[in-house]
């Protein structure tokens, strides 16, 4: 593993998983594949913008000719594929965006990957291709089930990654993470919106009877977690990826309004999302046996997420106040109070 390409780079996770692997090894070279969709920002690369061993590359994971040439130019040897469309409630108003590219562009990076012989892709996948569990806790070999458009379509890329490992012996492994949070998180998902929302003493929109249940893990650890597979999981196999511990989105809500020192009157129930996954919960043993675990409680991780977004106002100001987020916003919970 010397030249990683990694696409989806500038989103949340990427750029954090950017940032580990060059702080933490000095032999590699990272590409960030990205083609700067909404979620896409270079702000969040910014503390390895002057590093030598990095490199941006803007494109598409659905243009093969533009992966090719980056492929090239670099020697890739490693991809690592985080790109895709991730928001659940945006799949539901636009599925056909993620079926191109949480399916057909892992499709493409597939085929990059054989032509150019590299030692590793790595699929970057979510718990939610288990579909809603109301009892018991997902293991790797269970049947997928996804609910929603993002779900079915980050299953067809997995299924895709494992198909191009068994037709064509591509070295593929894939993990299955949990609810991420931490710092870069763009606001659509829950944890950023509630506490950028909570300081601006505006509602927190809670969807339901806010007893839906999540395993909210920090960015930092399931980041780990994907180096600790690259380097020591096996060809062929998939990691579940979490804490193994579950919170309800309305203990959540106050738990970031306590740290905050804001009044409970703030959460704001309203109209469920269509096909809401009541549970999803990780059985985590197999990459506890390569000897990952992860860090932070779920407490810990909260409160340091609290605590960067307070820090970091210049960051997510700018997106708040931006037509983009401002429209999606006013289009996704105007006229929704119960
Ligand atoms: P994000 O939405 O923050 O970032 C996605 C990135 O992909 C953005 O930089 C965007 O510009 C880029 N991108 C989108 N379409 C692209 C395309 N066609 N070509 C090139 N780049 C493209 O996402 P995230 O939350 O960081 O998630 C990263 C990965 O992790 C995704 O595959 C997601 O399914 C998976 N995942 C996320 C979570 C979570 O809690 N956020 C949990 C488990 C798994
Ligand atoms: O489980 C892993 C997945 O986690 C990732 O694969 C996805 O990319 C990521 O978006 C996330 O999906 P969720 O649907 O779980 O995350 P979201 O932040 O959208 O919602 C978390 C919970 O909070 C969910 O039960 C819905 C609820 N919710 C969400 C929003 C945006 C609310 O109550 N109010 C909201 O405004």
């Amino acid at each position: 593993m010397k030249n990683i390409l990694v696409t989806g780079g500038a989103g949340f996770i990427g750029s954090n998983f950017v940032q580990l692997m060059l702080k933490k090894y000095d032999d590699i070279f990272v590409v960030v594949y990205d083609k700067l969709s909404y979620a896409g920002n270079l702000d969040n690369l910014l503390p390895v913008a002057d590093n030598p061993r990095y490199q941006f590359y803007k494109g598409d994971i659905c243009e093969s000719d533009e992966v090719n040439a980056a492929m090239g130019k670099y020697q890739i040897d490693t991809i690592v594929n985080f790109a895709a469309e991730t928001h659940v409630d945006r799949s539901l108003t636009d599925p056909g965006g993620f079926i191109q590219t949480d399916v057909y562009g892992t499709y493409i990076l597939l085929e990059a990957a054989k032509k150019h012989g590299v030692e590793r892709y790595h699929q970057i996948s979510t718990d939610e291709v288990y579909g809603a569990v109301l009892e018991g806790r997902s293991v790797e070999t269970d049947q997928l089930k996804p609910r929603s458009p993002y779900s079915a379509a980050k299953a067809g890329g997995d299924m895709m990654a494992l198909a191009y490992a068994t037709s064509f012996g591509v070295s593929v492994t894939i993990t299955r993470g949990s609810n991420n949070i931490g710092p870069y998180q763009y606001p659509e998902k829950v944890v950023p919106l509630f506490i950028i929302n909570a300081i601006d003493n505006q509602p927190l929109p809670l969807y339901g009877d806010g007893l839906q249940m999540r395993d909210y893990q920090h960015v930092f650890d399931h980041c780990e977690g994907i180096d600790m597979v690259l380097r020591h999981g096996q060809p062929g196999e998939i990691y579940n990826l979490g804490t193994g511990v579950e919170t309800t989105n309305i203990e959540m809500a106050r738990l970031i309004l306590k740290l905050l020192n804001k009044p409970e009157s703030l959460i704001q129930p309203i109209t469920d999302r269509p096909g809401h996954d009541r549970r999803y919960a990780l059985d985590c043993s197999k990459i506890k046996t390569l000897g990952w675990q992860s860090q932070h409680t779920f407490e810990q991780a909260i409160e340091s997420t609290v605590k960067w977004y307070a820090d970091n106002e210049w960051w997510w100001r700018k997106i708040k106040s931006g037509q983009h987020y401002r429209e999606y916003y006013q289009r996704q919970y105007a006229g929704r109070e119960r």
